[in-house]
């Protein structure tokens, strides 16, 4: 019955906690449809490759995407000539050459994306002090769930994994505006409704562009949705073959134990 009880009030403790975090904390964006999300869903490759364009002309100048080879880009449907062209606009480090001198190179597939800046003290001198986060995991960074066990968990079941984090990067890159009257901002900083605190070093990235070669409007909204798209599979880009082969193992797992189950019936027949 102790055990009991105090297994009780560890479970209510547990549960306070998650709510006074949800109390306490940033706002939370609203849930966006991803295509990509649920156990059916796919992600929208031709959205992929528009939020890659947004990155590329946009955030690359001064987001660094570490984490990803040039090669994963095969992936949004490109061919491998258009992938190592597209490598072929960065330079790298060549290996030492016999001197022991390295030079700077055309990038190759296998490269990683090439970041911005040299180094954190460099992208800090550049942004006013501020540092712009590597985006190879961002979206799974700010995927900070509803605050709520319970929710938490429900969404874990409909397969919305860290959709939460790409509903963020969404909402942040359409919260730009001008504070409310009773709110000042520092200088050099910008209002965002869906930054902690609500003042944030980045200013505004993303404005109306003219629409995409395919005819997709050029809105911010429609550019946000394909940056946090790009920005969700680039941070777990092998997420479809995962999902299909966890399915595959789950399906097995089942069809096991129905045999299993059968054995056990056929060995234990002549007790029974
Ligand atoms: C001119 C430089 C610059 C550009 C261009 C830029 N950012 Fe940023 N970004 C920053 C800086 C600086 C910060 C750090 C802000 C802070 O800590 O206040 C930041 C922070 C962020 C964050 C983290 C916010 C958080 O919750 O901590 C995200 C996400 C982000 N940027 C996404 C983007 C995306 C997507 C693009 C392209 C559409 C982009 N940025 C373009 C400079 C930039």
């Amino acid at each position: 019955m102790n055990k009991l009880l105090s297994l009780a009030a560890a479970a209510a403790l547990t549960l306070t906690s998650f709510t006074a975090y949800a109390a306490g904390g940033a706002l939370v964006p609203p849930e966006m449809p991803w295509p990509s999300v649920g156990y059916f869903g796919a992600f929208d490759k031709a959205s992929l490759q528009r939020g890659l364009k947004v990155y590329t002309e946009v955030c690359s100048g001064c987001h660094s995407l570490r984490l990803l080879s040039y090669r994963d880009l095969g992936d949004l449907g490109y061919s491998n000539a258009e992938v190592k062209a597209y490598a072929a606009e960065y330079e790298v480090l060549s290996e030492p050459n016999k001197d022991g001198d390295r030079v700077l190179i055309q990038a190759s597939s296998a490269d990683k994306f090439v970041s911005p800046y040299a180094n954190e003290q460099e992208a800090r001198a550049l942004n006013s002090g501020a540092l712009p986060p590597d985006l190879s995991l961002i979206v799974k960074a700010r995927n900070r769930g509803k605050g709520n066990f319970f929710a938490n968990f429900y969404d874990m079941l409909r397969g919305r994994g860290y959709a939460s984090g790409a509903d963020y990067v969404y909402a942040l890159m359409t919260g730009y505006g001008d504070p409310p009257a009773d709110v000042e901002i520092a200088e050099g900083m910008h209002y965002n409704k869906w930054f902690v605190g609500n003042a944030i070093a980045m200013a505004q990235p993303i404005y109306k562009a003219d629409p995409a070669a395919d005819g997709t409007p050029g809105t911010i909204e429609q550019q946000a949705k394909d940056i946090a798209s790009f920005l969700m599979w680039a941070s777990e880009p092998r997420f479809e073959e995962r999902r299909a082969m966890g399915t595959k193992v789950l399906l097995f797992i089942a069809l096991f134990i129905i045999v299993l189950y059968m054995l056990k019936r056929r060995v234990w027949r002549d007790v029974h």
